[in-house]
């Protein structure tokens, strides 16, 4: 066990600490309507990826009970123990079989993700509020880098050709959002949107709205989808916009299915 898996900077024992603080009461009403989002992702595959878990926190173990095999993929220790033991304690009807893996396969050796997926067969996967970390995970401030460019080609392969959802921090900052959660949107939201929608600013840019920082997640998903937005009070004072896309594995002819 490693001192950075503990002390990994999209997670580890800081986020921990602000989800037993924070978790009941100032996270709940994003998490509920997270959860019912996700409760409304139907995916017909058999077993189910998610990709950073953590302690479960925002994601409610019901989504699990339609899985005969969940796969997490965490490298944080504490996260799995956490996860592990709110999936046992959960009153589900039916359990799925539950394997965690603690190797990267998404910033260092993103190749491995697909792998997996096929490895593993008839599987869904959820990115589960990973995806906006990028920038920190890969110590980038943009996303016109290499290493950025990896990571997105294999995150797309995996989602190719099988059911997927990311929830994910499309902003951040201490500007309050006003708007009621979920908003639904037929389309990526712009930037300037993103600001007079969500903020009810009048700036273009985030740097015009005190400073808000951008997690870079332009150009992952197909914009076209049905977006979901959602308000995550982080910390007190502290606000994260969580955006959410998802689809159903495309039977032969048809479109992907938000
Ligand atoms: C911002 S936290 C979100 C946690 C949880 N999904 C939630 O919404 O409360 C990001 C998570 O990604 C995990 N993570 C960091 N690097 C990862 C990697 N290379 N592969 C998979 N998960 C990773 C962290 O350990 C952390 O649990």
């Amino acid at each position: 066990m490693t001192v950075n898996a503990w002390m990994n900077p999209a997670g580890g024992l800081r986020y921990h600490w602000r989800a037993f603080r924070h978790g009941n009461r100032l996270w709940q009403p994003y998490r509920w309507a997270l959860g019912e989002w996700l409760l409304g992702w139907t995916p017909p595959e058999k077993n189910l990826v998610i990709v950073g878990p953590s302690g479960g926190y925002a994601v409610q173990p019901f989504l699990f009970e339609r899985f005969e095999r969940v796969i997490c993929l965490e490298p944080d220790p504490v996260a799995r123990f956490l996860f592990r033991r709110k999936l046992a304690r959960a009153p589900l009807e039916r359990r799925p079989g539950l394997e965690f893996i603690s190797d990267d396969r998404l910033v260092s050796h993103p190749e491995r993700l697909p792998e997996l997926l096929d490895d593993v067969g008839d599987a869904a996967i959820l990115f589960s509020n990973v995806l906006g970390q990028l920038r920190v995970l890969l110590e980038v401030s943009s996303a016109d880098v290499p290493a950025f460019a990896r990571v997105k080609k294999e995150v797309q392969r995996a989602m190719s050709g099988r059911s997927w959802a990311s929830f994910h921090d499309r902003v951040s900052g201490r500007l309050e959002p006003s708007f009621e959660q979920p908003l639904l949107v037929n389309g990526r939201l712009s930037d300037a949107e993103v600001i007079s929608v969500l903020y009810s600013g009048d700036g273009t840019s985030f740097a015009d709205e005190t400073e808000l920082l951008d997690h870079l997640t332009e150009g992952l998903f197909p914009e076209a989808l049905e977006h979901a937005y959602f308000v995550w009070e982080l910390a007190p004072g502290w606000f994260h916009v969580i955006e959410g896309v998802r689809a159903i594995r495309e039977a032969p002819g048809e479109s992907a299915q938000p």
